[in-house]
């Protein structure tokens, strides 16, 4: 294999641990996703950056709940036009003084909203322009698992999710603004988390493929989701490449997510 295709086990000069919670549409009310805020502040995160993704319409008071803390705040998607005519959605220059960037693709977003890989890539490019991080989650169906296709899909996920994205924003601060979430789509939500080998693997191939577009997979951060729990956690946190969790479920929890973060720490 040639050098600069070489996968490199540990974070070279350290990538950055990041655990975040993706709160999805809850909790029920935005007083609760303020409270809930409050406790996850308090979290003692040591060496690892925590967030917490909590719906759109919480996002102004959740913010002006944690500022001065280290808890980071991300929106759960945003729109790669600044404004215009386009019902529900949240554009990057609504998150300025609110988030520090956006979780992208998710594939939540991609089975309810129908986000295209050349969506993802457009949303993430404005989020970066606009001085945002982006989470930019990918990953196979089970099908696609079953038939052996995971390598092909990350591939193509890669290539022409994160392909399109100008070098110079992936660039920018060594990765610290990009970030990727493998997400098997059967691991999230089902309580049937991959195993860390199954992770390794994954994060493995997306990083030759980025070393393959042109970017350092080798100093980009890459995280695992799908049922990560306080039970399962130990797992991805010993498991080769993996540098942080997106947590759906278990980050409603606050003791919970404290276990996930302090097993990353
Ligand atoms: P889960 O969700 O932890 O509830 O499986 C993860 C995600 O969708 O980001």
């Amino acid at each position: 294999m040639s050098p600069q295709f070489r996968i490199l086990p540990r974070a070279p000069g350290g990538r950055r641990r990041l655990v975040v919670g993706n709160w999805k549409m809850n909790p029920a009310t935005v007083d609760e996703a303020v409270a809930l805020a409050a406790e996850v502040a308090r979290i003692e995160a040591g060496g690892v950056e925590v967030g917490i993704a909590p719906p759109a319409i919480a996002l102004g008071r959740v913010s002006d709940t944690v500022r001065g803390t280290a808890l980071r705040v991300y929106a759960q998607d945003v729109h790669w036009e600044q404004t215009g005519a386009f019902t529900a959605q949240t554009s990057t220059s609504m998150l300025a003084g609110i988030a520090v960037g956006s979780i992208v693709g998710h594939s939540e977003m991609r089975r309810d909203q129908g986000d295209s890989d050349a969506r993802v890539a457009a949303k993430a490019t404005a989020a970066l322009r606009a001085g945002l991080r982006v989470i930019l989650c990918l990953g196979e169906s089970l099908a696609q698992r079953n038939g052996g296709e995971t390598d092909v899909v990350l591939e193509r996920q890669v290539r022409d999710g994160i392909g399109p994205i100008p070098r110079d924003l992936l660039a920018a601060e060594r990765g610290v603004r990009s970030a990727i979430a493998y997400e098997p789509i059967w691991a999230i939500g089902t309580g049937v988390a991959a195993s860390g080998s199954q992770a390794s693997e994954a994060v493995r191939k997306i990083r030759l493929e980025l070393l393959r577009i042109g970017v350092d997979g080798n100093a980009t951060t890459i995280l695992y989701g799908g049922s990560v729990s306080a039970a399962s956690v130990g797992e991805f946190a010993r498991a080769e490449g993996v540098d942080g969790a997106l947590v759906g479920g278990a980050s409603l929890k606050p003791e919970e997510f404290a276990a996930i973060v302090a097993a990353f720490r």
